[in-house]
This record gives C-alpha cells, sequence and structure tokens, in this order.
C-alpha cells in the first residue's frame, strides 16, 4: 500500500474536555506520523469553507456552528493507506454505532459532537491539506 497523508481534526468537544492529548497518543500508538499540526479557533465562516460539500444538508448550520464554538487540533497524518486507516480508526459518524477500541467510541458524544474529522478520499485528502497547510508546513 502506498504512502499517503490524510486530514484529520480533533473537534472542538474533544478539545473542551481536555482529550486532544489522549486522542495524539492513540493517533500514534495506531502507527500514524504526524507530518503536520496546529490548533486554530476557526471562524464559522472557515468552517463553512471546509465543509462546503455539505452546505444543502438540514445539519450544515449546527456543524459549523459547532465547529467553530472552540479551537481544534488539525493534523496532517502519514501512514501507508492513511486516508481508510484513519477512517477504521476513528469508527462509524454516530460514536453509538462505532466499534469498540475506536475513537469516536471512546470520546465521541454524539452524531453531531464526535470528537475527530478524517478525509473521505484521495480527492477530500488533498482538497483539505491544502485548505489548512502550505507545502512548506508539511516538509
Ligand atoms: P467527518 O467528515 O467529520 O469526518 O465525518 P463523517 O465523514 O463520518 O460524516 P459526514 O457525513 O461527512 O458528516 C460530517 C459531520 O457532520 C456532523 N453530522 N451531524 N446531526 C447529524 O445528523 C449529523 N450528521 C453528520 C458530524 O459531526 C459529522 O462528522
Ligand atoms: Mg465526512
Amino acid at each position: 500500500m502506498a504512502t499517503e497523508l490524510t486530514l484529520a481534526m480533533i473537534k472542538p468537544d474533544a478539545v473542551e474536555k481536555n482529550m486532544a492529548g489522549a486522542i495524539l497518543a492513540h493517533i500514534e500508538k495506531a502507527g500514524f506520523k504526524v507530518r503536520g499540526v496546529k490548533r486554530v479557533h476557526l471562524t464559522k465562516a472557515q468552517a463553512e469553507g471546509f465543509y462546503a460539500e455539505h452546505s444543502a444538508r438540514g445539519f450544515f448550520g449546527e456543524l459549523t456552528t459547532f465547529m467553530s464554538r472552540g479551537p481544534v487540533f488539525i493534523l496532517a497524518l502519514e501512514a501507508d493507506g492513511a486516508i481508510a486507516k484513519w477512517r477504521e480508526v476513528m469508527g462509524a459518524t454516530d460514536p453509538a454505532q462505532a466499534a469498540d477500541g475506536t475513537i469516536r467510541k471512546l470520546f465521541g458524544a454524539s452524531k453531531g459532537e464526535n470528537a475527530t474529522h478524517g478525509s473521505d478520499s484521495t480527492a477530500s485528502a488533498a482538497r483539505e491539506i491544502g485548505y489548512y497547510f502550505a507545502g512548506y508546513e508539511l516538509l
């Protein structure tokens, strides 16, 4: 499998609960290399831009208000097959449906406030990494 990068976020619910460090430890234990990391308090407009693909969905307002209510940690993670691997390590969107041992099962509160984000394809990983990181920050 090819080495690739994916874009991960530790969402405001987990940062508020001081769980960012525990989630980072989980990420490193799972074998990812953290190639980029920043802590940012997104504006509502920045959250809307990031989640633009969901702009027609009923939960868009709730999602972007949530994502801009406090700081997030933004990570570029490297691993073999990082995109699929990170989604597996996160677990299902709804923590109640997520497998035991996954991050969303361990740290997520609800379908909306589910502790982490992960890119869902090669194209979205490229767009999302470019949204938050300049090339020189990932060297
Ligand atoms: P993400 O993009 O954050 O990694 O999550 P995902 O792929 O597992 O789920 P997606 O369908 O892309 O939804 C993006 C985020 O929107 C919130 N959501 N709320 N209230 C709801 O029914 C609902 N559905 C989705 C979640 O925060 C979800 O992660
Ligand atoms: Mg998604």
